[in-house]
């Protein structure tokens, strides 16, 4: 999960990403939606967040996914298309550009756009489009950024798994808090968007930005409540998702606490042992929040 960019880590975090969603945030954006809603999907990945919300809209819709890795877009045009073939759904591509998903309530459409988001909103097609939307992207960008956003924006903006800075492992390890206040200064690094990063900061960041210009803000819990469950067969591999989590934690910990690579390499093991005996659960508090502009 180092910059948690990779095809592969978004892969293994959609199921849990799905189950932490707010369903209560995400039936206000929902209830704003107009008859063909049009959404742009900011940082979209392998288009996670469409494969949740698409169905939930559950009429005709058009999305634009926008990332500025077109290798990411490609991977989200083919998920898209195998796991609606995969549920019996029909896809076509009217044109090189498009990818229609044949849905019972009308059509899914679904286009890329290559940006870097450093330069939104210059880049970005707002005119166009019903609602702005992020998943698991806000905790990366500046204060600046939010605050440009906030300014330009005369559309719902939805930012949901923003990181909020509360994590516990269980059971607690005496590495803990080294690991975790590391793991937390290490969000803070710049990640592209002029300035340091907001990390924990993007809830209130948000708030704050959007409330100050009149918009209503909804906000709900999103959390990762993981576990490895109790006994299991030897050949069933330990939980790939929180060994992936404790890697992270430990490589960011290292990066920033260089003096305590002893007490953070004995936090690795421990935790890595902890998986393997189906023993670790951890819980990594996330907001969804979702900003309405006046009038709305
Ligand atoms: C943590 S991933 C989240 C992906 C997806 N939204 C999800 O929930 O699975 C962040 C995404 O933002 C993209 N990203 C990061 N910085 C970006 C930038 N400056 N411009 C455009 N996309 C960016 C990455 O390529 C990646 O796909």
């Amino acid at each position: 999960m180092s910059e948690g960019f990779e095809p592969g880590w978004l892969e293994l975090r959609e199921p849990h990403d799905a189950l932490a969603r707010s369903e209560a945030v995400a039936a206000h954006l929902l209830a704003l939606l107009p008859a063909r809603p049009r959404l742009l999907d900011l940082g979209a990945g392998t288009g996670s967040l469409f494969r949740w919300l698409a169905p939930r809209i559950g009429r005709a819709q058009a999305w634009t996914l926008v990332d500025r890795d077109k290798a990411m877009l490609e991977a989200a045009f083919e998920t898209i298309a195998d796991r609606a073939e995969q549920v019996g759904l029909k896809i076509t591509f009217p044109n090189r550009k498009t990818l229609l998903v044949h849905a019972p309530g009308g059509a899914w459409r679904v286009e890329a756009l290559a940006a870097d988001l450093a330069e939104a909103p210059l880049v970005l097609p707002l005119a166009s489009h019903d609602a702005v939307v992020s998943s698991a992207l806000c905790d990366l960008v500046s204060a600046a950024w939010v605050e440009r956003m906030a300014a330009a924006l005369r559309l719902p903006f939805y930012a949901s798994l923003c990181v909020d800075g509360r994590e516990v492992f269980s059971p607690p390890h005496p590495a803990d808090a080294l690991v975790l206040s590391a793991f937390r200064r290490d969000q803070g690094r710049e990640k592209g968007f002029g300035g340091p990063a907001l990390g924990a900061r993007a809830p209130a960041a948000i708030a704050a930005a959007f409330g100050a210009r009149g918009f209503t803000l909804h906000r709900g819990a999103s959390d990762w409540q993981v576990r490895a469950r109790g006994p299991q067969p030897m050949d069933i591999p330990p939980h790939p998702f929180l060994t992936e989590l404790v890697l992270g934690h430990a490589l960011a910990a290292r990066r920033q606490e260089r003096r305590g690579a002893a007490a953070i390499g004995d936090w690795t093991d421990v935790r890595l042992n902890q998986i393997a005996m189906r023993l670790l659960s951890l819980r990594i508090g996330h907001r969804d929040l979702l900003a309405v502009p006046p009038g709305r």
